[in-house]
């Protein structure tokens, strides 16, 4: 089962970035060897992780990175983005971990030793445990501890990575996170999630200047996810509730970046849901960034709850992936489109785009020919949108392998390589096969 790279396309050159992702929390274990974060917190309270798991061990990266890394170049890829857990690198004083710091610059200098480019996300989701203790993202400290974290690990990376990303789809952390607690912390309020974003927003921003001081060489960015919202029907009522549901969960988060502004719909939040601003945050929050990191896994459907709310629709009889996503690819076209159509955008990266399978592995094999046509359809997907006009420049597969896949614990895999948790064996999968060959392809006719 092979993946084709679309005809005629800027994929087809080495311009083209294709690369596999992970994260700290999700791939690391060495949980000993760190602050405990809130993710720890949230693995041990009940009823929290479907299999009642935690990331103590998952894939214990933390033992086995340099294979991991070997793995990585056997595919054949330009790039690794990968996350720094904040808990391993700053000591509760504020001050670096130099063993935490070292952990990451063995693998730094493989990657480099790999031509293998580094694309390093500094925020993905571990806030450091003591930092929640006293509020988390609820408090505007946190976006200046945020700062001063990001200032050291850059000083101590100097001229080991090409790009940076702040924070990792802040969506999840503010919504899933502080307002509806389906992940860590696990608060749950109306009035929280849009204080988190505004937080949150203000960290990358603060973190963007130290970024264009400290390594104005390298790509400095954020990473934002986007669930297209789309009308059940095309009654008025549920266009504009799918709009309103847009802008609460895509716009919120890209327009203070790069508009300088939230959505109007800020304007008629009740009092109690507002973050508070203060004067210069939305300069801080648009300062300039190099590029955009979008990831995408499936689309959204609304209608009008009769209140001028709107409530999401289960999909019904159509492709789903193991998660209950919906496949589909014409989605990821058309956000692509849409946002280059209504922002002035920075070059673009899809930094995370892929699916969760019920793969079976039978005599060390894992044969997902689903998950390939997912890949296959929505890099197609994605080069109709370059072919429309939007400068990506790169795209990363989620995730390189199987790992702790949050709220759902060890029960979904998305890696293009299996792990059997019990062993930590890796297997690459046919997807995974068939990924390396389409680099290879590529590498073949660009010479
Ligand atoms: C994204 C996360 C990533 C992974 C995928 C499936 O929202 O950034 O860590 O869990 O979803």
């Amino acid at each position: 089962m092979k993946l084709l790279l679309p005809k005629d396309s800027i994929m087809q050159t080495s311009k083209f970035t294709f690369g596999v992702a992970t994260s700290s929390f999700q791939i690391e274990g060495g949980a000993d060897k760190r602050l405990p974060s809130i993710w720890d917190t949230f693995c041990s309270t009940e009823n929290k992780i479907k299999d009642g798991s935690n990331g103590d061990i998952a894939c214990d990266h933390f033992t086995h990175w340099h294979d991991d890394i070997e793995m990585i170049a056997s595919l054949g890829v330009d790039a690794y983005r990968f996350s720094i857990s904040w808990p391993r690198v700053i000591k509760q004083d504020g001050s670096l971990n130099q063993d935490g710091v070292n952990f990451y610059l063995q693998i730094l200098n493989k990657l480099s030793e790999k031509n293998i480019k580094a694309f390093v996300t500094f925020y993905h989701w571990d806030l450091p445990q003591h930092i929640e203790d006293n509020g988390g993202w609820l408090n505007r400290e946190t976006a200046y501890m945020f700062r001063d974290y990001v200032n050291l690990i850059t000083q101590a990376f100097a001229n080991k990575v090409y790009s940076y990303a702040t924070i990792n789809e802040p969506f999840c952390s503010a919504y899933l996170g502080y307002e509806i607690g389906l992940h860590a912390p696990g608060k749950v309020g109306k009035e929280y999630g849009k204080k988190a974003v505004h937080h949150l927003l203000l960290a990358h921003g603060l973190a963007m200047q130290v970024l264009q001081k400290n390594s104005p060489e390298t790509l400095n960015g954020i990473v934002l996810n986007f669930t297209p919202c789309y009308p059940l029907t095309d009654k008025k009522e549920d266009v504009v509730a799918a709009q309103l549901a847009d802008d609460h969960f895509n716009q919120w988060y890209i327009k203070p970046i790069l508009d300088g502004e939230y959505p109007e719909l800020l304007d008629k939040l009740p009092q109690e849901e507002r973050p508070e601003i203060f004067e210069n945050d939305l300069t801080i929050i648009s300062q300039p960034i190099d590029y955009l990191g979008i990831n995408y896994y499936s689309r959204a459907i609304y209608r009008s709850d009769d209140k001028e709310q709107f409530i999401q629709e289960v999909p019904l009889n159509v492709p789903l992936t193991d998660m209950g996503w919906e496949i589909y690819p014409e989605a990821f076209t058309e956000l692509l489109v849409s946002l280059n159509e209504k922002y002035n955008l920075p070059p673009v990266y899809i930094t995370e785009n892929g699916a969760a399978m019920p793969d079976v592995i039978t005599d060390g094999v894992v044969n997902d020919i689903d998950r390939v046509e997912y890949f296959q359809s929505h890099l197609y997907a994605v080069n109709n949108a370059i072919a429309q006009g939007v400068n990506i420049c790169g795209y990363f597969a989620w995730s390189l392998m199987d790992n702790f896949e949050w709220a759902e614990g060890y029960l979904k895999r998305f890696g293009l390589v299996h792990v059997d948790y019990e062993t930590q064996k890796r297997t690459i999968k046919t997807s995974g096969s068939a990924y390396r060959d389409l680099i290879n392809q590529r590498h073949i006719k660009s010479e």
